[in-house]
Order: structure tokens, then C-alpha cells, then sequence
């Protein structure tokens, strides 16, 4: 099952020998586009921690298990190029990550390595992906037909004095799994299903159950929202606060991946005196943004 693509390297499927690999050639790539696109007032690029590495690995190797098929890799005789990522969930395709190594973008990799991902998301009706701020990426979604929705980056470190009593929110457990997959198909069209479970595992969850609205938000290391979604805004800006509590009082927080469609977070930024940045894109396929919904770049 080995496509040969030019004169001097391979597409072939990704395996798991190659999880450590991809997770070094994605954080260099990030990490240099990072440096291309630095803006006034954020913070210096600094790449993944051991940490984050490792937790970046197990959701590289959780996504490869369950779909082989949407997992490429790209490689010569010096090594890994670049990978892609993908996944399916109930008729959704969702791009995990996608990244070619810096000193050899621009040759044609991506386009091969998306191209056979797209075979694994055809025959689905929606397709998401938190885009980056890379015009080349954005060119190479848009090409693959994506709509590219900018999004915003709320950051700053939260006023404490406006934080409210949230008392409609408790924390989750594996107990809420059909609860959350539920929210997910209202708001999404598509449930997150065992990457609930992988999550459950590495982030603390926060839940609520009402009759005038449900929701779920995973919390950030640090705090913020790491993915947060909800049948009401009104629960949906419950479970930000309670994200945003959970920051230290004199770090800045980060609430990403904002959509325009997702204003009740802007009024929560606005109320807690985050500043709002543009940040990337999210670019979807037969479906709006969704809303309230906070996507992760990851899991989507
Ligand atoms: C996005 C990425 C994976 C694409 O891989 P790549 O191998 O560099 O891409 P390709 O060489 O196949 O395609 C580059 C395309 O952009 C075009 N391009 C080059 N520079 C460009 C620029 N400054 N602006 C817009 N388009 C540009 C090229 O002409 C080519 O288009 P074409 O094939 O239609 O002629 C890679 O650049 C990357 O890793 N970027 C950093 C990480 C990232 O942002 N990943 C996406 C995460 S959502």
C-alpha cells in the first residue's frame, strides 16, 4: 500500500512506530509557524513541554487507532516529512493535524498528504478543521473545499472581581458520556465518542444537567476552556466562568477558537476584560459554526 509520489519520497500509512516522530515534526512545524506569525502582545513561541508531548502522543495514537485510514505520512530516506491526521465520527470528517516539516514545505507534500486524507473523509456529509494563521494552509483548505470562518483568541488575565457564583455547574464523570454525546450531535452533528474517554482521563470535566439547558467543558491545564458545548448560551457562558475561575489570579488565560457565531464568549471576555485577538480559522465543510460551541484544535 505504498504510493510513490516523486522522485525522492513516499506516502504510505501512518503507523504507530511513527507517533513520536509525527509529534516532533508537527511541534517543529508549529512551532516555526508560530515565530512567522508572532503579533504584538502574545507571548514568545516556546514549542510543547514534556507534558504537552506526551499528552500530544496520546491523541495522536488514540485518532491512528480508530482510523487507520485517515492517518498519512510523508517520508524520504532522511526521515518523516509531514502527516496528516483525520478522522471520522458519525458523518463527519474532522483533520486532526496536518503539518510538513519546515525545511521542505512548498514542495508538494501537503497537497499529496491532504489529498489522501480526503479519501478517507468522502462519502461524509460535514467536515471540520481548526485552521492555523498559514496562508498556505489556509490555500490547501479552501482548495479542498473548506469554507475558512476566522476565529478569535480571548486572552488576558481574568478580573476577578467579575466573576460571578456559578452554581448550575458540577463536575463530570464517565457518567456523563451519553449526556455530552447528546450535546455533541445537537450543536456539532457529530458525537465525540471514545475521544470523550481519552479526555475524561487527562482533563478535569465540568457539567451541567438542567431542564433549560445541558453542557459539558473540559478545563484547560491553567485554566480556560479546552473544549466546551451547550444546548443554551446561557449554560454555555455558566461553564466559561467556571473555566475561567479556574486561573491562576496573575496568569494570563486563553480562550481559543472563538467563531463569530459564538458572541455570548466575547461578552464574557468583555465582562472579565480579556482582550480579543484573531487567531486561525475554523474551516468547515456542509455545516455552519456551531454554536455555543467552543471547539478544541484537536478533536474539534
Ligand atoms: C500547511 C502545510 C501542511 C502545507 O504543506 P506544504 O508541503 O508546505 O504545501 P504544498 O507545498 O503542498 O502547497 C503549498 C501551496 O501554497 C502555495 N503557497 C506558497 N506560499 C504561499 C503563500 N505565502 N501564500 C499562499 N500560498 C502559498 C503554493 O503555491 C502551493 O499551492 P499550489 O500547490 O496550489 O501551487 C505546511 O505548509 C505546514 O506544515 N505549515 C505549518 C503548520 C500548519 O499551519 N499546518 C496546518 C494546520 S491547520
Amino acid at each position: 500500500m505504498m504510493a510513490r509520489v516523486a522522485a525522492d519520497y513516499f506516502l504510505r500509512p501512518m503507523v504507530a512506530a511513527d507517533v513520536a516522530g509525527v509529534e516532533r515534526l508537527t511541534d517543529e512545524a508549529f512551532l516555526d509557524l508560530d515565530v512567522r506569525t508572532r503579533r504584538p502582545g502574545r507571548p514568545a513561541p516556546s514549542g510543547r513541554d514534556r507534558a504537552a508531548a506526551a499528552a500530544w502522543r496520546d491523541r495522536a495514537a488514540h485518532v491512528l487507532e480508530g482510523d487507520p485510514r485517515g492517518c498519512w505520512v510523508a517520508e524520504d530516506g532522511s526521515g518523516l516529512l509531514g502527516a496528516v491526521l483525520s478522522m471520522r465520527r458519525d458523518l463527519t470528517w474532522l483533520v486532526a493535524t496536518y503539518a510538513v516539516r519546515p525545511p521542505v514545505q512548498g514542495r508538494g507534500v501537503g497537497r499529496q498528504l491532504l489529498g489522501a486524507a480526503l479519501e478517507h473523509g468522502s462519502g461524509s456529509l460535514r467536515a471540520m478543521v481548526a485552521a492555523s494563521d498559514d496562508p498556505v494552509a489556509a490555500r490547501r483548505y479552501r482548495l479542498a473545499g473548506f469554507t475558512l470562518h476566522p476565529t478569535m483568541l480571548l486572552r488576558g488575565v481574568v478580573a476577578r472581581a467579575a466573576l460571578p457564583v456559578v452554581e448550575r455547574v458540577r463536575d463530570g464523570s464517565a457518567g456523563d458520556l451519553d449526556l455530552m454525546d447528546s450535546v455533541d450531535r445537537q450543536v456539532r452533528g457529530a458525537a465525540h465518542g471514545a475521544d470523550h474517554e481519552l479526555l475524561l482521563r487527562s482533563l478535569r470535566l465540568v457539567v451541567t444537567d438542567r431542564p433549560t439547558g445541558s453542557g459539558y467543558a473540559y478545563v484547560a491545564p491553567g485554566g480556560g476552556p479546552y473544549l466546551l458545548a451547550a444546548t443554551s448560551r446561557r449554560t454555555a457562558a455558566d461553564l466559561l466562568w467556571e473555566c475561567l475561575a479556574a486561573s491562576s489570579p496573575d496568569t494570563p488565560v486563553e480562550v481559543r477558537h472563538v467563531s463569530a457565531a459564538n458572541e455570548w464568549a466575547v461578552d464574557v471576555a468583555m465582562a472579565c476584560r480579556l482582550e480579543v485577538w484573531t487567531e486561525g480559522y475554523l474551516g468547515l465543510r456542509g455545516m455552519k459554526p456551531p454554536t455555543p460551541y467552543l471547539h478544541c484544535g484537536f478533536f474539534l
